[in-house]
């Protein structure tokens, strides 16, 4: 049994004065434990998608399915990072990764141990009591990271989570993530604009088209893990790179790279 089956999805967005479908009849299928990226160019629809399966918007037509059970309502089961860390700028490193916590009246003691253990996976121990203006760019999406995951979930979605960040920083992170993944078992889709993230990180790259978004192709990842950086320079890693690009950009209309 598939993790979340993704079933025939649509989205328009519809104001008084227009219409724009951002999805069109999206199926897919996503494995426990797996990682999955998806990539595609700006405005088709990558968003919208982690959005209606993290249970923030409704789809237009089409199901979600959850082990096996339709999705009626937002489900604990999920954490989610964004682009930007949204950290509150009052509260300190360890408050901002408890808010999940007291939000949803978890045991709040438990869920401080828990809140450390995380912090010191993500490289954090030591700024448990900074606030966010004392720390990185990376060092803030470290701390949305550990918040997304305090509540133990089993679906981790995160949409361009370091595009904001410096190359090697993001290069850092997209490790961590993957140890991170591969010791807490969990299944992760993962938005990116950036074809070799896309590539480095998945057991699968989910392409997507642009106006409506649609997938346009799904390329199963082959590399062997742990991965490396200087996969990026094999032959394998280029026909995937060739591949992916190709059917992103043949839509015509989106701008290249
Ligand atoms: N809340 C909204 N209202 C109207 N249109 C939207 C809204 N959110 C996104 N869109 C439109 O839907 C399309 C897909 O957007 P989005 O899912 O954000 O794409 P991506 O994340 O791939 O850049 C775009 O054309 C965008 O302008
Ligand atoms: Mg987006």
């Amino acid at each position: 049994m598939s993790k979340i089956h993704i079933e025939n999805l649509s989205k328009t967005y519809r104001s008084k004065r227009s219409r724009v479908t951002a999805l069109e009849d999206v199926s897919l299928a996503i494995e426990q434990n797996e990682f999955v990226t998806l990539v595609g160019p700006s405005g088709c629809g990558k968003s919208t998608l982690l959005k209606i399966v993290g249970g923030l918007i409704r789809p237009s037509r089409g199901r979600l399915i959850y082990d096996g059970e339709p999705l009626l309502q937002p489900t604990r089961d999920v954490g989610i990072v964004f682009q930007e860390p949204v950290l509150l700028p009052w509260r300190a490193t360890i408050d901002n990764v408890l808010l999940p916590a007291e939000i949803l009246g978890l045991n709040l003691a438990q869920c401080r141990v828990r809140a450390l253990e995380l912090l010191k996976l993500v490289g954090l121990e030591g700024f448990e009591s900074s606030y966010p203006r004392e720390l990185s760019g990376g060092m803030q999406q470290r701390v949305a990271l550990s918040r997304a995951l305090i509540h133990n979930p089993s679906v981790l979605l995160m949409d361009e989570p370091f595009a904001a960040l410096d190359a090697m920083t993001r290069e850092e992170l997209g490790f961590e993530l993957m140890r991170i993944w591969d010791t807490h078992k969990k299944t992760v889709i993962f938005v990116t604009h950036n074809i070799v993230e896309a590539i480095l990180l998945a057991d699968r790259v989910v392409a997507m088209s642009p106006r409506p978004g649609r997938i346009a192709k799904i390329v199963k990842i082959d590399l062997p893990r742990p991965r490396t950086l200087d996969m990026e320079f094999t032959g394998e890693f280029k026909s995937y790179f060739d591949e992916i690009r190709a059917v992103i950009y043949s839509g015509g209309g989106a701008a290249r790279p």
